[in-house]
């Protein structure tokens, strides 16, 4: 019963033995290997997208802070909504990649960002002035830390707002997958059609190993993001590695069954969380995670079973008053079994 996060999860089938297949004699290191054109024109393919540059990374914190900085002069600030990865769980590495830049962080319900709330951020940014930090670009995360989605008119109304101001706009897709399974959109509708720049396109939390692409829908920057990728210590020179992972990920749209799999798991356990007195659960979830609010005793219960999510603040004693409500995250991969996720709803209703 291990519901702390969507990479605690094993790799699909399909992915380790791409990677087991790629384990045989000599290919060229560093992105030579003869794997990475496949993925190129697969990514350019799915995404509707035949410029795309595309490059491999093995953390979704390395693809977000190196497209970011791709486009971030030091002197520049980054728009964020305030819960999301780059601000709170990337250690400022996207500050750091970008030599000192600073975020800027813009507010929305649910973890997403209002595109008058951004318009409001860049105004009060870095006009004209020498003072202020400087307008750089805008990052949405999708699906985002709170398991909500923007609809694909979302993102448009604010890459719009950044297009006014001539800024670039980056998309944090750890959960891409899951996002536009549950969106039924194509890749390509909710990223360059709706005005995004670059993406990056997560793998790990989805059944790979480790392996995120980056994608850049105008390749204008591409040989400058090979630059900071080397000079980030993130080009692997075992590189046919990731790349087999990402070939395996991408083939049949492995990555989409996957992610509207993860979603499916997630709504029988909103189901059953939906269920348990007292329950509360702000966010509607939307994708493949929940943050709910559970009696004391629920958690109990789940926690002395062995039950394993995160519970919020992470050090909540849960030696109190049994109907105190505490906050908790879980989420589902793929691999979640329904036998899996009704003994938790089982333990939690008591
Ligand atoms: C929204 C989001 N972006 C990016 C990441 C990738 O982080 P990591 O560097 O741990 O692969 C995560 C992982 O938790 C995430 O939730």
């Amino acid at each position: 019963m291990n519901f702390a996060s969507d990479n605690a999860g094993p790799m699909h089938p399909s992915v380790l033995q791409a990677i087991v297949d790629a384990n045989t004699g000599y290919e060229m290191p560093y992105g030579n290997d003869t794997v990475m054109p496949r993925v190129r024109d697969m990514i350019r393919t799915t995404f509707e997208a035949p410029e795309a540059a595309v490059y491999l990374v093995a953390t979704g914190t390395a693809a977000n802070a190196l497209a970011l900085s791709t486009y971030t002069n030091s002197w520049d600030t980054i728009y964020a909504h305030s819960v999301s990865h780059v601000e709170e769980d990337e250690c400022g590495a996207p500050n750091f990649y970008s030599n000192g830049a600073k975020l800027t962080l813009v507010e929305g319900d649910g973890a997403k960002m209002t595109p008058e709330n951004l318009r409001r951020a860049i105004t009060k940014t870095g006009a004209t002035d020498v003072h202020a930090a400087q307008r750089g670009p805008v990052t949405l995360t999708q699906a985002t830390e709170v398991g909500t989605l923007y609809s694909v008119e979302e993102i448009a109304q604010i890459t719009n707002v950044a297009k006014d101001y001539g800024l670039k706009t980056h998309l944090d897709g750890a959960r891409f997958a899951n996002a536009c399974a549950a969106l039924g959109c194509t890749a390509a509708e909710m990223t360059w059609k709706a005005g995004i720049d670059m993406l990056s396109f997560g793998g790990t939390k989805n059944g790979c190993a480790g392996v995120e692409a980056v994608i850049f829908f105008d390749p204008e920057k591409a040989w400058e993001f090979e630059l900071r990728r080397k000079r980030g210590a993130h080009l692997f020179s075992k590189h046919r590695f990731l790349a087999a992972q990402m070939e395996a990920y991408l083939r049949d749209n492995l990555w989409l069954e996957l992610g509207a799999k993860a979603n499916a798991n997630c709504a029988r356990l909103v189901k059953g969380l939906q269920d348990i007195e007292g329950a509360e659960i702000p966010d509607t979830p939307q994708a493949n995670m929940v943050f709910a609010h559970l009696p004391r005793a629920a958690h109990r219960r789940a926690k002395e079973a062995g039950a394993q999510y995160y519970l919020f603040p992470l050090d909540v004693s849960l030696n109190g008053p049994d109907d105190e409500l505490i906050r908790c995250r879980m989420v589902c991969d793929w691999n979640k079994t329904n036998a899996e996720i009704d003994q938790l709803v089982n333990l939690l209703c008591g």
